[in-house]
């Protein structure tokens, strides 16, 4: 299991504060557990911004920096130790660890937090923190009145919050190296997943029981489980974009749409392929496949730094409304199909989004009202697809009920791209063989 070192998680905060003035004060709430059913949670998963910035996984704890603080700069919040509940719910960190494990300055209980905020709030020259926090920002407000309680002397308190989420969303934008080594394991975990998948795969067996295949062997090498909720959609189910009840039994001659990921350390992966039930492509699913393909392709063909995400949207919406107009799908000039926008009965998504430790990960798309070029160190998806649904009017009824997308995960390199997620095959060759049981290596991908 690769683990970050303190340092790294110290290093971010330091990294964090550097733009801002001196006295910023900086608040980052963790997650807290939900109930799923009266005295049951669900698994807890940490906040992103909170991991990003602390490698620390438990709930109710909140992280507060404040830049040339006498005192200290980065301090923690965090629940005591408590023998009884720990029993119950696991060891809990404190607050002696916290500070020499996580590397902070101090570390106080939650339980300190009304005493303690006040005191560096009265210093502050500006607050920052993720502003649509409703819970975090009624603490506020009980700490600002606080402050005129107990601080009389304070000349004023800051007159306005700004969003931590858009600061952060930039920093986490660009992924460091050793992020980028846990972003390959969740891919290349992803990846084999998938080759599962399609090497158990037969007529008859239901939906669920391919995403159990794959589930097993996210756990199996060490990801905490699937990064979103997986999709396995065969036949008509494929054109339902978050098809999610994996009910149906999956039927010879149909097609099976998985888009699934494992979250490995925080980062997830998002892979989606679609092959036959039975291991063979029909003619139409042939034509059709290797029209979103090609999309696929050259998407990645034009990934490098410059570029941007818009770009490589409009090219693969050229692609696949070309592709139409050639199978008797669309009908009419390619231009005047794209002004129309004819082509969203079939293509009705985006192309990509950003990929991190949230599966539509953070950061801007746009600045300055135009498309942001991408830059080393960005991943993202590249995921084109066609969807002609079951109801679909004057379409041959052979084409009704296909639904193709094919997913990467897209590493943006100093000169190009790198796809991290090419462990599962995606060329009609490389799926059938693999089905085949030919090695995924001497298939070809
Ligand atoms: N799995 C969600 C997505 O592909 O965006
Ligand atoms: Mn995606
Ligand atoms: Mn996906």
């Amino acid at each position: 299991m690769k683990h970050l070192p303190v340092e790294v998680f110290i290093q971010r905060r330091r990294a964090l504060m550097a733009s801002l003035p001196n006295k910023a004060l900086l608040l980052v709430p963790s997650a807290t557990l939900v109930t799923r059913s009266r005295d049951t949670e669900h698994p807890f998963r940490q906040d992103s911004d909170f991991w990003y910035l602390t490698g620390f996984n438990e709930p109710d704890a909140l992280l507060v920096l404040m830049k040339g603080y006498s005192e200290g700069e980065q301090f923690l919040f965090n629940q005591p130790k408590d023998k009884l509940m720990e029993t119950w719910t696991g060891i809990r960190l404190g607050q002696e660890a916290a500070v020499i494990q996580l590397g902070f300055d101090q570390a106080f209980m939650l339980t300190e937090i009304d005493q303690q905020l006040p005191k560096l709030l009265a210093e502050a020259s500006e607050v920052w923190m993720p502003i649509e926090d409703q819970a975090l920002y009624s603490r506020y407000l009980f700490w600002r009145q606080q402050v005129r309680a107990r601080f009389k002397r304070v000349a004023s308190l800051p007159a306005r919050i700004t969003d931590l989420s858009q600061q952060l969303g930039e920093m986490r934008l660009i992924k460091a190296p050793e992020e980028i080594e846990l972003m390959k394991e969740a891919a290349r975990i992803s990846a084999e997943a998938h080759c599962r998948a399609m090497q158990v795969c037969r007529p008859n067996m239901y939906e669920y029981q391919l995403q159990a295949e794959l589930e097993h062997e996210f756990r199996m090498q060490g990801a905490s489980g699937p990064s979103y909720g997986s999709i396995v959609g065969s036949g008509d189910n494929a054109c339902v974009l978050h098809y999610v009840e994996n009910k149906d039994v999956m039927q010879a001659g149909d097609l099976v749409l998985i888009d699934a990921g494992a979250e490995y350390q925080g980062y997830a992966g998002d892979i989606t392929r679609t092959f036959p039930v039975s291991g063979i492509f029909s003619l139409q699913q042939k034509q059709l496949y290797s029209l979103v393909l090609k999309a696929n392709l050259l998407a990645i063909s034009l990934t490098r730094p410059g570029a941007t995400l818009d770009e490589l949207h409009q090219a693969v919406v050229h692609c696949l409304v070309t592709g139409l107009v050639e199978l008797g799908l669309l009908k009419g000039e390619v231009e005047a199909l794209i002004e129309a926008e004819s082509y969203k009965v079939f293509f009705m998504h985006g192309t990509s989004h950003w990929l991190g430790l949230d599966v539509h990960d953070v950061g801007l798309y746009r600045q300055d009202g135009k498309a942001r070029p991408l830059e080393e160190g960005m991943v993202f998806t590249i995921e084109p697809g066609l969807y002609i649904a079951p109801d679909q009017q004057g379409i041959d009824p052979l084409w009704q009920g296909l639904g193709i997308r094919i997913e990467d995960d897209i590493l943006v390199t100093a000169t190009g791209c790198e796809v991290l997620t090419s462990g599962v095959p995606k060329t009609i060759e490389g799926i059938e063989g693999l089905m085949k049981g030919e090695d995924h290596a001497a298939a070809g991908v």
